[in-house]
């Protein structure tokens, strides 16, 4: 069975850290998410397909130079076809049932449940429902009997036809995917699943966590989510406060990490604090106070932070 991964999104939010890595490859916990979402498929996906416009160069790198346990093929697009003209484009690779993942999630679903769900119902697309207090920013479903009826698109208050939203995670028959007009730029989400609605499109609402990772301030919940409770538990080179991740080619002195610290691979600092922070590879830090940041790659600091980006493109606020 395949998977396909939507890995081909500019990643603005993110700008100017996805200017030097591309949003799938940027670590969850020292593990570019991609690679986490790839092994976290249950067995029964034996294929991931990656949907790639902007990255392309560096996704044939990685993928190439590594053996992460399943088949990976890289569908390149030329020009960004969206959503859904992306997995389009992927069509000649699948054989069957299809799950979708947007490549930039994090989340508790269980794949296999939503899979079992799937066949049960014969239903034609299942998609992954997220419940949130306020659905206004969103795109929203209506829900009845097991089935979406209706969507809405960012509903004013008081307007919502439910707290559901679509967490961006499909499970789709061909004959969903055969729906989209091939080479053409087409959002999945209001091009195509509108048309199928009521008629054989189901909702799986799952409880835990989600996590679009595409904000600062979500890459570090991401992160966070991702480390657990499998940090570092001892380092001496630095004292470790509540969950904490370094990287074993990084060099500490007289540090202080953690509580949700990640410290990246050949990372050299000294004398440092660091918290809610992760702190990406080949950077250097002395003498310095870092709380809520992402820093690096390859770039210094020798100054307190706080909710900062640094980036070797630039460094912005948030
Ligand atoms: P922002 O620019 O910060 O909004 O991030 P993004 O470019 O990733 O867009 P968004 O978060 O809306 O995309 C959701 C998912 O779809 C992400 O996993 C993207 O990589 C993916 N995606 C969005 N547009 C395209 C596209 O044109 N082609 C492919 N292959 N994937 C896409």
């Amino acid at each position: 069975m395949e998977a396909i991964i939507l890995v081909g999104g500019l990643g603005t939010r993110l700008r100017p850290l996805t200017h030097t890595i591309p949003k799938p490859l940027l670590p969850l916990a020292n593990v570019p998410m991609v690679e986490r979402m790839v092994k976290k498929l249950p067995e029964i996906f034996d294929t991931a397909i990656l949907a790639v416009n902007y990255g392309l160069n560096e996704m044939e790198t990685y993928f190439y130079e590594r053996d992460i346990g399943k088949r990976i093929i890289i569908v390149p697009e030329d020009e960004p076809l969206g959503t859904g003209g992306a997995m389009r484009n992927c069509f000649d690779y699948i054989t069957g049932t299809t799950a979708v993942f947007n490549g930039d999630i994090v989340s508790s679903i269980n794949l296999e449940n939503m899979l079992k769900q799937h066949v049960k119902t014969g239903a034609k697309g299942t998609l992954a429902l997220w419940e949130v207090d306020d659905p206004s920013r969103f795109g929203v479903v209506e829900f009845k009997n097991g089935q979406i009826t209706q969507f809405q698109e960012k509903p004013e208050k008081g307007t919502e036809l439910s707290n559901l939203i679509n967490a961006g995670t499909y499970l789709l028959e061909p004959e969903i995917l055969e729906m989209i007009p091939a080479n053409k730029k087409i959002s999945i989400e209001r091009e195509i699943y509108p048309k199928v609605a009521g008629d054989g499109l189901y909702g799986f609402p799952f409880e835990g966590y989600f996590i679009d990772s595409g904000t600062p301030e979500s890459y570090l919940a991401a992160n966070f989510k991702s480390l657990g409770k499998n940090g570092t538990a001892a380092h001496n080179g630095a004292s470790i406060r509540g969950n904490a991740l370094i990287h074993e080619s990084a060099k500490l002195k007289d540090c202080i990490i953690g509580p949700n610290a990640i410290i990246g691979a050949n990372v050299e600092i000294e004398k440092c604090v660091i918290r809610e922070s992760v702190i990406l590879s080949n950077v250097n830090g002395y003498g310095s106070v870092v709380e809520g940041c992402i820093i690096g790659p390859e770039v210094s600091f020798e100054k307190d932070l706080r909710r900062t980006l640094i980036s070797p493109k630039g460094t912005i606020a948030f």
